[in-house]
């Protein structure tokens, strides 16, 4: 069976080969951690961003939208906080010159006790078989209990040194315990140091005085900024939301895993704005209307979890991820933050202008409390692409790759391939194609044999393939191919467009939601 390392490496080269994701500016050989989206991958981000967006402004009425512009007055950061704690801990290995986030090297040391504990629960669970109860092989076995010491004492301390930004203690934690460069092998480490994650650059030119502004590092100032705006113009009342989709930019110091770790990336942002007071209520309600978004796409429900913040950010008085599981593991997804009134606060101080709301029934002014749910759009993406890329091994010994992509989402709804290029079928097909692509992007292909077409299909995650053949011209039925099943039926043309609809409808899903 392959490895998850490998199906992640045939997923990336997937996504090349069928015009999902580039590498940027790829004839210069790239740039590090920065990735275009091509023909099929720009459809699917498109589709998962209505989702989100109709998900939110059309199931929740008092949820409106705003599109900020990414550049904003530079003391916009000083306020949020950023310009003085938007820092990484970096440390670097002095003989392979790689550098590192302090604390994601101690994240990897703490996984490695849970993957040693595990491993030995499910050796275990296989030797006991049915009279196996975990519970007290946890609470009793040896090596369990040594290595869940020993996990739960870095855990600790790790906790500890982020709380009090205590980098010494970090830098100790590491050498403690004995961490080596995964590159050289060596406990040959410098300091640790804190590095801001924030890009700049110049606006105006230099003769008039640049000044120094920053791309912004998350969307959601966009939004506290204009918190007046919006509440005045829409005669918002409190509780209500303020949603916005756009591009954020992190000078990440370590970028990998493809495009969940970007410089240049995006998200989906909400900030619900609650009297003071009320906002534990909302977070949960909050989560729980998240975690079944991302549960109505059907991807499979244990493949997320809640994930609580060790070290909450320094404007959260709660905090927890939604994780998915990537094949390199359960990794966040999103964010669900409880930020209290810092940041409006924070802004009414900076700029001296009044960012109170006054509450009609209860017939006094306060600054709102805020509930964000922030999720990326390329880790949305890599998750959908993750679970849905299959190898399948077919009775006659082939095998198909295939993206079962939820069908609303996929980049290609349907596509309408005629049999043989003669016999007035291609004509035939372009009239059916054309009836359709005001509803579905619909592709067209008459290259190759029919189960050629299919597999190219298959490749790019599309639901339907519409084959029309001889008998067409005589019945007006085409043949309907479903990719997850592989099974095939005779309808009529006119048919095609309520089958297609119903299973790509955006409805489906919303009823999962708020059902
Ligand atoms: N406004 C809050 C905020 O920005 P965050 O947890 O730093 O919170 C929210 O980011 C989401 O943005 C993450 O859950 C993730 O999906 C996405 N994200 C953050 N950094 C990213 C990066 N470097 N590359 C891709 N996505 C990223």
């Amino acid at each position: 069976m392959a490895s998850q390392e490998d199906i992640f490496k045939k997923l990336i080269a997937h996504s090349k080969e069928y015009g999902f994701v580039f590498p940027s500016s790829e004839i210069y050989d790239g740039l590090s951690a920065v990735y275009d989206y091509g023909q099929n991958g720009v459809e699917l981000k498109n589709n998962i961003k209505k989702y989100w967006w109709d998900s939110m402004v059309l199931l929740n009425e008092n949820v409106v939208g705003l599109d900020a512009a990414i550049f904003m007055h530079p003391t916009t950061w000083k306020a949020s906080g950023h310009v003085d704690a938007f820092n990484d801990p970096l440390i670097d290995n002095k003989d392979s010159k790689k550098r590192y986030r302090a604390d994601v090297l101690i994240e990897d040391l703490l996984a490695k006790y849970d993957d040693k504990i595990n491993k030995e629960v499910e050796k275990a669970a296989k030797r006991f078989g049915e009279s196996f109860d975990e519970t007290v092989f946890r609470s009793t076995n040896e090596r369990v209990l040594e290595n869940q010491t020993k996990r739960n004492e870095i855990h600790g301390r790790f906790v500890k040194a982020l709380n009090d930004s205590d980098l010494v203690e970090l830098k100790a934690i590491i050498e403690d315990y004995e961490v080596v460069c995964p590159v050289s092998g060596t406990r040959n480490w410098t300091e640790v140091r804190q590095f801001n994650l924030m890009f700049s650059t110049d606006m105006g030119s230099t003769a008039d005085g640049a000044m120094k502004i920053y791309l912004r590092p998350e969307t959601a100032q966009g939004i506290f900024v204009n918190f007046l705006n919006v509440q005045k113009t829409g005669r918002m009342k409190i509780p209500f939301g303020i949603c916005q989709i756009g591009k954020a930019f992190r000078n990440e110091i370590v970028a990998r895993q493809f495009i969940f770790r970007m410089r240049e990336f995006e998200q989906m942002e909400m900030q619900f704005f609650v009297r003071p007071g009320e906002e534990m209520k909302w977070f949960e309600h909050w989560k729980e209307f998240r975690l079944k978004w991302h549960k109505a796409l059907g991807l499979g429900d244990q493949k997320y979890r809640f994930h609580d913040h060790d070290k909450l950010a320094h404007y959260a008085n709660a905090a927890t991820d939604i994780e998915f599981e990537m094949p390199f593991g359960f990794k966040e997804v999103e964010g669900i933050h409880s930020r209290t009134d810092f940041d409006l606060s924070s802004h009414e101080k900076f700029s001296g202008k009044n960012i109170k709301y006054f509450d009609p029934e209860l017939n006094e002014s306060y600054v709102p409390y805020v509930i964000e749910t922030s999720i990326g759009v390329d880790r949305t993406f890599l998750s959908i692409m993750a679970a849905s890329y299959n190898e399948e091994l077919l009775e006659n010994g082939e095998t198909r790759v295939v993206l079962n992509i939820p069908a609303v989402l996929a980049p290609i709804k349907a596509a309408i391939l005629p049999l043989v290029k003669k016999d007035g079928l291609p004509e035939k097909a372009r009239e059916i194609m054309n009836d359709l692509k005001f509803d579905f992007k619909c592709g067209y292909d008459e290259k190759d044999s029919i189960g050629k077409r299919y597999r190219r299909q298959d490749a790019i995650g599309t639901p339907f393939c519409i084959t029309v053949d001889h008998d067409t011209l005589l019945d007006n039925c085409v043949t309907i191919r479903y990719r997850d099943t592989m099974l095939q039926e005779r309808v009529a043309i006119a048919d095609l467009q309520q089958i297609i609809g119903d299973l790509v409808n955006m409805k489906n899903l919303f009823k999962k939601i708020v059902g």
